[in-house]
């Protein structure tokens, strides 16, 4: 008898999402529907606070004062996005008796990855530019689709966290402009950062599906977790930013790079997928060396947590 309950509550909720409905954090929802969520908005939450440490590092290096400025309110808006997530994250894990502390401890331990760019080096002010303009460019691909994502919370705070991505994209794309239009010097430091991010670039949105798409994803797709494929999203980053990165005289290092008419695809060279999981799997060049700083950071405040938690137990 519970069987069959289960199995008419599962038909009426695939039913509310095709009707367009949302999901609220207090209806019942299936297990595997609020794991996967846990997952995705999980990883997005962490990668967003370990995607301020590379830009973070360019705060006290920023050439200008207004470009300091600037680059300080993006790093603080990283880590509201890490925040306003973790909220979200931290009421679909309530039920299951877990909370932030289990992210961050999934995070050390290697259970929770973080996203593939956030490993790599920025060794140039130009690499905090092409971050702002193409990293976030690539993010706001990913985060414009899961506007639409059937769970109403991470929607509705997706609608902030886009808007502010919006600031970013404009803030690196203003620093990659003053650099392509500077000496020579500056044009070329701007063309090695292209060039060393491109890889990370296009591993970004994840391996291509290719014919067959996996049960976990087919079955995101049917509750609207995700509506587009890491092919369809990867492609869509091509179409906006191929043209723009060309226009101001830099060149991609993909000599495959076309764009198929017949088709209606790009063409272009598949990046290393044995690499992008060994980088995933914490062995990219600064995965050590960050996790390393977010865990003296989550260390030296702990005692500033336990206050907080003591006073609102006090409160309550
Ligand atoms: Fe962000
Ligand atoms: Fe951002």
């Amino acid at each position: 008898m519970e069987f069959k309950a289960t199995d008419v509550r599962l038909v009426e909720f695939q039913e509310r999402i095709d009707r367009g409905e949302k999901i609220e954090a207090e209806d019942w929802m299936p297990d595997d529907y609020r794991n996967q969520l846990i997952r995705l908005i999980s990883m997005h939450a962490i990668s967003e606070v370990m995607g301020a440490l590379p830009e973070k590092e360019w705060v006290p290096k920023a050439p200008t004062l207004f470009r300091k400025l600037a680059i300080m309110a993006k790093v603080q808006d990283e880590e509201g996005h890490g925040q306003l997530l973790m909220r979200v994250a931290e009421d679909l894990m309530e039920p299951l008796g877990k909370n932030r502390e289990d992210i961050f401890s999934d995070l050390f331990s290697g259970r929770l990855k973080y996203h593939n760019v956030f490993h790599m080096p920025a060794p140039t002010w130009a690499d905090a530019g092409v971050i702002g303009w193409l990293v976030d460019g690539a993010a706001i691909v990913t985060q414009g689709m899961s506007l639409s994502c059937s769970y109403a919370p991470y929607a509705r705070t997706l609608v902030r966290i886009v808007e502010e991505e919006g600031f970013h994209i404009h803030h690196g794309e203003s620093i990659c402009l003053s650099l392509a239009e500077g000496t020579p010097s500056q044009r070329m430091m701007l063309q090695d950062a292209v060039t060393r991010w491109w890889p990370a670039l296009m591993m970004f949105f994840g391996p291509p599906e290719g014919s067959q798409m996996s049960s976990h994803q087919l079955q995101n797709m049917r509750w609207k977790i995700r509506t587009k494929t890491n092919e369809e999203l990867r492609q869509r980053f091509l179409t906006k930013y191929v043209a723009r990165i060309r226009s101001l005289g830099l060149s991609i290092p993909d000599p495959t790079l076309s764009y198929d008419q017949e088709e209606g695809i790009w063409r272009y060279q598949q990046p290393d997928w044995e690499l992008f999981r060994s980088i995933v799997n914490n062995h990219g060049p600064m995965s050590q060396e960050r996790l390393g700083l977010r865990r003296m950071t989550y260390e030296e405040g702990r005692w500033v947590r336990e206050v907080l938690a003591k006073h609102d137990r006090v409160g309550a």
